[in-house]
């Protein structure tokens, strides 16, 4: 290397900027696992609330499957009241069928009367009762959280 060259880097400079470059990427480095760590690990869900909408949709007798909110809504002459649509055997999605006055489970055949009572099959109990109640727009509000005895109904 001649030795008036000044635009060339000197041998010990080049190692201080690689020093430098490598300190520095080690710091972003532990500035990003750090962030994560120190990050909240929430996992947001969201509200078991569902709102089933006005209570006039729903004519007297009818079984109504809301498939999102994995809940029935029944109106029956009693009142109103809500079911999980969730199978208790092993958690698959229920289905409504009205030709056999029947709430079915595709999976491995339990069947559930229209009161979740258990009719057959391996489910190990009943369809669970769900809170209803009337929100501040009179719409049918159902807590998919909360399991209530059953025969409580909502009379509106
Ligand atoms: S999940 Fe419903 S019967 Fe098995």
């Amino acid at each position: 290397m001649p030795e008036d060259d000044k635009t060339q880097p000197t041998r010990r400079e080049a190692f201080i900027k690689l020093g430098v470059g490598s300190v520095a990427v080690a710091c972003a480095g532990a500035g990003v696992f750090g962030y994560s760590y120190l990050s909240p690990n929430v996992l947001y869900e969201p509200s078991p609330i569902a709102n089933a909408g006005k209570p006039d949709r729903y004519p007297l007798g009818s079984v109504n499957q809301d498939l999102e909110a994995g809940i029935y809504i029944i109106h029956s002459p009693e009142g109103f009241y809500a079911l999980s649509a969730t199978c208790t055997h092993l958690g698959c999605l229920t289905v409504w069928n009205a030709d056999l006055d029947i709430i079915a489970c595709p999976c491995h055949g339990s069947k559930f009367s229209k009161q979740g009572v258990k009719l057959e099959g391996p489910a190990p109990r009943g369809l669970p009762w769900l809170k209803v109640w009337l929100g501040d727009e009179g719409e049918l509000l159902v807590d998919r959280a909360s399991v209530i005895p059953p025969k409580q109904y909502l009379r509106t």
